[in-house]
């Protein structure tokens, strides 16, 4: 598979106005990539990009909803022109859970899937014929634990999607030049987990591992490394997972 040198690539980062986002916007400028900053809110693009900038870096932002196939569209169609090209894709921005699958509405049935799952593809599928040509290309899916430890029906519904999608355009890719990887994180410091009281590992450690990954790409990586144990009793004893997972009819 062929790697991508990080001071010669040009990111685009979805979901870039906060959390694991704009960690991982401000981790590629610094290790020496052009980044493109994506997500709906300008104000907090901008102020990611002017720090990346300020410190030395080269960014950009193109505002998107991933919900909305025209915007992801246009996205598609705006970010090779910033740079001239897009080698790494960084599929990141996402909704969490809302209430119980039983109370949520079609309406928030459909935004979850079009964020997480739908946008997912459609942005990659416009962005992937021009990396095949180059021969070149890195994409990266940042799925969940809870896509492989079934928490939430909607989030890990989507997430279980990411990884499915991820795993087997990683295989239908094998050759191509074009890599294909997944990042599992469990909870994480960021806006996504505001009400959470428990100390958390902040979003540089997922940064940390994406940068890794467009160099030197893998199928799957779970970060903190410790969720993989309890990924494992997920695949060997479900049942016992059943009784830490709360009853919310
Ligand atoms: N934090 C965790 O514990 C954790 C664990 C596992 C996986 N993850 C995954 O990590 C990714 C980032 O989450 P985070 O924790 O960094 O949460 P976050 O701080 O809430 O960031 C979410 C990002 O997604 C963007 N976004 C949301 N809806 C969007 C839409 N319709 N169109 C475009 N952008 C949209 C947001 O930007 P705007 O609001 O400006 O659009 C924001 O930049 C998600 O895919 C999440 O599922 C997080």
């Amino acid at each position: 598979m062929a790697t991508t040198p990080l001071n010669e690539t040009v990111a685009l980062v979805t979901g870039a106005s906060s959390g694991i986002g704009a960690a991982t916007a401000q981790e590629l400028a610094r290790r020496g990539a052009r980044v493109i900053l994506a997500a709906r809110r300008a104000d907090e693009l901008q102020a990611q990009a002017d720090a990346i900038t300020t410190a030395g870096g080269v960014a950009s932002i193109l505002t998107v909803d991933m919900a909305d196939p025209a915007s992801v569209a246009r996205l598609a169609e705006q970010a090779p022109q910033v740079y001239g090209r897009v080698d790494a894709l960084v599929n990141n921005a996402g909704v969490g859970s809302g209430p119980p699958f039983a109370r949520s509405t079609p309406d928030a049935i459909e935004h979850i899937v079009g964020v997480n799952l739908l946008g997912v593809m459609l942005l990659t599928h416009a962005l992937l014929p021009a990396m095949l040509a180059r021969k070149r290309g890195a994409i990266i899916c940042v799925a969940s634990v809870a896509g492989q430890i079934a928490v939430d029906p909607l989030y890990s519904a989507t997430k279980f999607g990411v990884r499915g999608f991820a795993l087997a355009l990683r295989r239908q890719l094998r050759g191509s030049g074009v890599s294909v990887s997944v990042i599992s994180p469990g909870y994480i410091r960021t806006p996504l987990n505001r009400n959470m009281r428990q100390r958390l590992p902040g979003p540089e450690i997922v940064a940390n591992a994406i940068a890794r990954l467009i160099v030197h790409p893998r199928r799957e990586v779970v970060v903190p490394g410790y969720y993989r144990a309890a990924t494992g009793i997920e695949g060997l004893a479900p049942w016992l997972v059943d009784r830490g997972i709360p009853v919310r009819p």
